[in-house]
């Protein structure tokens, strides 16, 4: 059977064989209306969005340059672990913390599911780079995706277009590797059809083949699901190739700190989706003469250098931060970052002057457009944006970017954070009394759920490092990995590991600590403890510092509160150990023996 040529399939501009290959090989599987190559561009970016805007997707903003407000389907607003799959041949090495389903029988499912999927649609193919293009071996690959939002998206979030194109031949002209992201919404479209704002399916599935490399995704639109450079490729993927190759993909912010002697040092920081990366990354310090400058806001890739040191790299060119929350107080890098422009936002609520606004913004107007394309008053008791909505925004546009944040070689990283929400047990800060030690406070770190994925939130669960969700392999064989890079190096040269906690809550759950910029005290007392001139109490967890030992001048909140966020219980501290027991129980046979040690230790200690 022959069938007509799809326009724009051949305006390939590029040469290289197997991603021709791949691109034919999914549009006669998808059956688009036409293919696009994007290329990047400010033209390509205007024609876009004034498209979504015609679709109904999008509506400008008159309040902010260049800027949109978008309205997902509500019921497409976060992730959806439920069906997120990690498709190793053998189930045992997605390991008991991911869901599995076999490769072959998964790739029969979605190839049914993908026929014909892009029917009445434009299927857009988006050559990417994740980290920086000067990278000697750069991370490159492509989203082939039938949704313009999540085209314009990538173009903020990565490096993006006729640039990433580029590298995809080396310098001899070899073709390099690269890994096929394919996305549909799964809303193909019959003639004359009218479409929807938001298509989406309500079957989903986000699917990863590790040992292939190749992401599938299927029926969902938001950002999580379907911008695949980002979870799906610089975690999940980039996990495996980590473990691989000898360096870590974390779910870490990156932050550049320099004290008043104009010492700098650099600070990564892991805690789970909605914990306050995005927040501490752009963090404006209270404390006279520090400087915080902003690297990255999710996710770092990490490997030792030729001097031994652990160095960070950002794969992203964007922000896609959590909204609410986010205010001049709180936050005024992130606003001002989106101030200038150029900015997505979606499930905010929508103001009747053409601007944006969400809960923790101040005052609400007295009417506005809500998530949900309601009307909305402050009487109508619900919120106006959705808890997880989002900004995307390029990190370029961002007042304290760290202009090595796009260093191919990545900053030296002095101290790693691991860090959850937790309303009790867990103190402000607690120092590691060394690397195994300091695994294995990552390993069991515990954060109340939030928002940013689908389900119940405020239930305490274990979250790993914070890559619960988005460690592509055996969560065992992550821990050990982890225990292996610590053999690489001397204590000297590795960063410090801390464990952090801004959410401990006093009695009518109101936050002990005020947090935000207030955190720069924090970062100041991890700095002097590498710098060997702060002080620190050993207990049974770690070292804590006393009140005596914080900078706390200009602080407002009463020492009691600050007291109470450092207090080691050691009763509630008994009361967790049968639960990180569970936990590693769950984890099972794979768990590093070390661990187990780790966490005897402990029991010893609090005994
Ligand atoms: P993802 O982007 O989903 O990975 O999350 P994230 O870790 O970047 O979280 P983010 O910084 O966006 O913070 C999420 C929520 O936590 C927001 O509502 C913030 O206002 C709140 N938050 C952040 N930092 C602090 C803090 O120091 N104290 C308190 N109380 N809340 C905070
Ligand atoms: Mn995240
Ligand atoms: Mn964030």
């Amino acid at each position: 059977m022959t069938t007509a040529p799809i326009p724009g399939l051949d305006r390939a501009p590029t040469t290289h064989r197997r991603l021709l290959a791949w691109v034919r090989e999914v549009a006669e599987l998808t059956t688009p209306e036409q293919v696009v190559w994007c290329d990047g561009s400010q033209g390509e970016w205007d024609r876009l969005t004034t498209r979504l805007v015609e679709a109904g997707t999008l509506v400008r903003l008159t309040a902010k340059p260049n800027s949109f407000w978008c309205a997902s389907d509500p019921a497409d607003v976060a992730r959806v672990e439920e069906r997120t799959f990690i498709c190793s041949r053998e189930r045992a090495d997605a390991g008991p913390t991911n869901n599995w389903m076999d490769p072959v029988d998964m790739k029969i499912i979605m190839t049914e599911q993908f026929r014909g999927a892009m029917r009445g649609r434009t299927m857009y193919v988006v050559p990417f780079c994740m980290g920086p293009l000067g990278a000697e071996d750069p991370k490159l690959g492509v989203e082939i995706t039938d949704s313009a939002y999540v085209a314009v998206s990538m173009r903020v979030m990565t490096r993006m277009g006729s640039q990433a194109l580029a590298a995809f031949l080396d310098d001899e002209g070899t073709e390099r590797d690269f890994v096929p992201c394919l996305h549909s919404v799964g809303a193909p479209l019959a003639p004359g059809q009218q479409d929807v704002p938001w298509p989406c399916d309500n079957t989903k599935y986000i699917s990863h083949f590790p040992e292939e490399r190749m992401i599938w995704s299927y029926g969902s639109g938001y950002g999580g699901n379907s911008l695949l450079g980002k979870k799906c490729y610089s975690l999940r993927i980039a996990s495996v190739m980590a473990r691989e190759e000898g360096w870590l993909a974390e779910h870490m912010l990156i932050l550049k700190l320099t004290s008043p002697q104009q010492k700098v040092h650099y600070i990564a920081a892991a805690f789970p989706s909605a914990c306050g990366k995005t927040n501490l990354a752009m963090l404006e310090p209270t404390i006279e003469g520090w400087k915080v400058e902003t690297l990255g806001d999710d996710i770092a890739w990490m490997r030792f250098g030729e001097d031994s040191r652990l160095y960070a790299v950002n794969p992203e060119f964007g922000f896609f931060g959590v909204a609410p929350g986010t205010d001049w107080h709180t936050n005024p890098n992130a606003m001002r970052t989106v101030e200038r422009g150029n900015t997505l936002f979606t499930n905010v609520a929508l103001t009747d002057d053409g601007d944006i606004w969400w809960e923790g913004m101040g005052e609400p107007p007295a009417h506005l457009t809500s998530w949900k394309k309601q009307d909305w008053t402050p009487a109508s008791g619900e919120p106006a944006a959705h808890p997880n909505s989002r900004y995307c925004t390029p990190i370029t546009q961002c007042p304290i970017t760290a202009p090595e944040f796009d260093d191919p070689n990545g900053v030296p990283i002095s101290a790693i954070l691991f860090g959850g929400r937790r309303a009790d047990t867990v103190p402000l800060i607690t120092e590691s009394r060394g690397w195994e030690h300091g695994v294995f406070l990552g390993a069991t770190l515990s954060s109340e759920t939030t928002a940013a994925a689908v389900g119940k939130v405020g239930v305490v669960r274990r979250d790993p490092m914070a890559m619960l969700p988005f460690i592509g392999y055996h969560a065992g064989d992550y821990l050990q990995h982890w225990i292996t890079m610590g053999k690489h190096s001397d204590a000297d040269k590795l960063p410090k590991i801390f464990h952090v906690n801004w959410f401990r809550r006093g009695e009518e759950g109101r936050f002990l600590w005020p947090g935000f910029g207030e955190n720069s005290r924090i970062l100041k007392w991890a700095i002097e403890r590498i710098e060997g001139t702060a002080s620190a109490v050993a207990t049974p967890i770690g070292y804590v510092p006393t009140t005596a030992a914080l900078d706390l001048t200009g602080l407002d909140t009463p020492i009691e509160d600050v007291r109470a966020t450092l207090k080691v219980d050691e009763a509630q501290w008994r009361a967790e150990l049968p639960l990180i027991e569970e936990w590693f129980d769950t984890i099972g046979d794979k768990l590093p023996a070390t661990l187990r040690e780790e966490l005897d230790a402990l029991t010893e200690r609090l005994a």
